[in-house]
C-alpha cells in the first residue's frame, strides 16, 4: 500500500517517531508487507513500532541507506566522525570509492588491506579475525576487482569481498 502522506524528519540525534495506528488511519492490515529504507536508526525505530503494531518480523523488509554500524571487537567505542581522506600524503594507486560513505580516495602504500584504508578514513567497518576466516568484514563489491593476500579459507559470496585481506586491482567501488 502506498501512502502520499509526508512527514518532516526529526532533528539529528533525536528518536524517529514510531508509526501511529496505521490500521485506524490508513486501513493497513497487520499482515501487510512493509518495505523500509533509510538510515539504520530510522529503520530500527520504525521496525520496532511496526512490531508493536503487530506486524510479523517476516513481513518487515529493510534496506539500509548510508553507512552501517561498525563491528570492532576489543576496540573502545568512540563518537563516530564523518568519513574523511586518510591523513598524510595522498596515495597514487587506484581510486577506492566507499559508496555509502560518499568518499573516494586513492590507494597508497601504507595500507595492507582495504580494511586498513577504510579505518584510516573512519569509514564504518565490521571485522573480527582480520585474516580471512570469520567473514565479518564481508562487503558488497559494486565495481572493480580485488586481489587477496592471503587467500581467504572460504571465498565470499558472489558479488562480495573480504576487505580484511584484499587490495584493489584497479579502481574499485565497495558498499561501505
Ligand atoms: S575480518 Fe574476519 S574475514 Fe575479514
Amino acid at each position: 500500500m502506498r501512502s502520499d502522506r509526508r512527514t518532516s524528519l526529526p532533528a539529528a540525534g533525536s528518536k524517529w517517531p514510531a508509526p501511529r495506528e496505521p490500521s485506524k488511519t490508513r486501513l493497513v492490515p497487520r499482515n501487510a508487507d512493509f518495505y523500509l529504507c533509510g538510515p539504520a536508526p530510522f529503520m530500527a525505530d520504525l521496525s520496532a513500532g511496526l512490531a508493536g503494531f503487530g506486524a510479523s518480523k517476516n513481513c518487515i523488509h529493510t534496506e539500509t541507506f548510508g553507512a552501517g554500524r561498525s563491528l570492532t571487537p576489543a576496540v573502545a567505542a568512540t563518537v563516530p566522525k564523518p568519513p574523511h581522506p586518510p591523513t598524510g600524503a595522498a596515495g597514487l594507486g587506484p581510486l577506492v570509492s566507499f559508496a555509502r560513505s560518499g568518499l573516494s580516495v586513492h590507494w597508497g602504500p601504507p595500507f595492507q588491506s582495504l580494511l586498513e584504508l577504510a579505518e584510516a578514513c573512519e569509514v564504518p567497518v565490521r571485522w573480527a579475525c582480520r585474516t580471512g576466516v570469520c567473514h565479518n568484514c564481508e562487503t558488497g563489491l559494486i565495481a572493480g576487482a580485488a586481489v587477496y593476500r592471503p587467500d581467504p579459507i572460504d571465498p565470499p559470496a558472489d558479488g562480495n569481498l573480504l576487505i580484511c585481506c584484499s587490495k584493489p586491482q584497479g579502481d574499485i567501488v565497495v558498499d561501505l
